[in-house]
C-alpha cells in the first residue's frame, strides 16, 4: 500500500477529503478565538499555530500518514473493544484508523488543546460514522482523565511541536491501565533532504530550526522520543523508523513548502527572514520541488510502541 492510502476502515481517500470539506466555516466559527477548553491555565506553546495553512496542511495528514500509521498499530495489536486515547489527535489524525481497530463495542477519547482542531475533529468522525470516537478539549500535559484506566494511549507528531515532551509523556503513561499500551509517531529532520540541493531550501529550513529553537522546541524529537518512555517506566518498548524518497508528482513533495507555509508569519515576525527573501525562497522551493528530475526525501519518523509495566 502507497502513501495516502488508506488501510484500515473502509473509507477512500476522497470520502476522508470531503469529510473534512467545509472547514471553512468552522475555521470562521472557531479559529479567530481559539479558545481553550476547561480549565487550561498555561501556556500553548503549540510550535506552528493553527492559521488555515496548518489546518490545510494537517488535513492532508489524515490521509498521506495513514499508511504509516497502521503499520505501527498492526504491531500493537489493539483489540475490538479497547478503551484508547489520542493525545493531540488535530482535526482527525489518526481518529478513524483506532476508531477501525477498537470497532464499535470499544472508545476513542481523541483530545486536542485546540478548541478549533476540536471541532474540526467531531466533524470529520461524524462524516466518517464513527460513534465509538470522542473528542474533547484538554491539555496533554494535565488530561485530568482517571489513572491507569485505558488500554492504550497514542499520540502522533505532538511530541515535536511541544517544549515539555517528557511531561507529556509521563502524563500518557499514568493514564493507561497495567499493562496496556503506548504509542508514539515522531518526526526526526535526519534525512530531510532533496538532490540536488538547493540554498532557498537551507535557508529555509535554518530558519524553521532557529524558530522552534526559540520556543524551546526540539525538532529532533524522533530520535530522542524512546529515551522519553523508558524514563516514565515503559517496558517492551519497540521502535522503528521510515523515510521516504517522493516520486514527482507526489503529494508529499509539497511537505517541506507546506511546513513553511504554515510557518511564514511566525518567521518573519521572529525576525528570522525578511518577508521578501522568505517569499523568493519559497517561490524557488516550489519551483525546484516541481523539477523531476529532483529528489526529494522526507523526515525519518520514528514509530515507538511499547507496554506499561503489570502490576
Ligand atoms: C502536528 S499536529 C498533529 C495532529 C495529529 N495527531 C496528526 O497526526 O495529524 C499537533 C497537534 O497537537 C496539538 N497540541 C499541541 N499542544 C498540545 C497540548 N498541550 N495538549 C493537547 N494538544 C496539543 C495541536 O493543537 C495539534 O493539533
Amino acid at each position: 500500500m502507497g502513501d495516502g492510502d488508506v488501510a484500515h476502515g473502509d473509507a477512500p481517500e476522497r470520502d476522508i477529503l470531503a469529510a473534512v470539506d467545509g472547514y471553512d466555516a468552522i475555521n470562521a466559527a472557531t479559529n479567530s478565538t481559539n479558545r481553550m477548553g476547561g480549565a487550561m491555565a498555561e501556556a500553548d506553546n503549540y510550535l506552528l499555530g493553527r492559521n488555515d495553512a496548518e489546518v490545510a496542511r494537517l488535513t492532508r495528514q489524515i490521509v498521506t500518514l495513514a499508511s504509516d500509521s497502521e503499520t505501527q498499530l498492526d504491531r500493537i495489536g489493539i483489540a475490538q473493544g479497547e478503551n484508547v486515547v489520542d493525545l493531540g489527535c488535530g482535526p482527525g489524525g489518526a481518529l478513524h484508523l483506532l476508531a477501525g481497530r477498537v470497532g464499535r463495542t470499544g472508545h476513542v477519547l481523541g483530545i486536542d488543546r485546540s478548541d478549533h482542531f476540536v471541532e474540526l475533529a467531531r466533524r470529520f468522525v461524524a462524516a466518517q460514522g464513527l460513534p465509538q470516537v470522542e473528542v474533547r478539549a484538554g491539555d496533554a500535559y494535565n488530561t485530568g482523565l482517571p489513572r491507569a484506566s485505558f488500554d492504550g494511549v497514542h499520540m502522533r507528531l505532538l511530541l515535536v511541536n511541544v517544549p515539555e515532551p517528557a511531561r507529556i509523556v509521563r502524563e500518557a503513561v499514568a493514564l493507561v491501565r497495567p499493562g496496556g499500551w503506548v504509542a508514539g509517531f515522531e518526526a526526526d529532520y535526519l534525512p530531510h533532504c532533496c538532490d540536488p540541493p538547493l540554498p532557498a531550501w537551507t535557508r529555509l529550513l535554518e530558519a524553521y530550526s532557529a524558530y522552534a529553537r526559540m520556543q524551546g522546541i526540539d525538532l529532533s524529537a524522533g530520535r530522542h522520543m524512546h529515551r522519553l518512555f523508558r524514563e516514565a517506566g515503559v517496558t517492551d518498548i519497540v521502535v522503528d523508523a521510515v523515510v521516504h524518497v517522493f516520486p514527482p508528482d507526489h503529494e508529499r513533495r509539497m511537505a517541506p513548502r507546506n511546513l513553511i507555509v504554515t510557518a511564514r508569519d511566525r518567521l518573519v515576525d521572529a525576525g528570522l527572514m525578511t518577508r521578501a527573501d522568505l517569499e523568493r525562497d519559497i517561490a524557488a522551493l516550489e519551483a525546484h520541488l516541481a523539477r523531476p528530475d529532483v529528489q526529494v526525501n522526507s523526515n525519518m519518523f520514528f514509530r515507538l510502541t511499547g507496554r506499561v509495566a503489570p502490576s
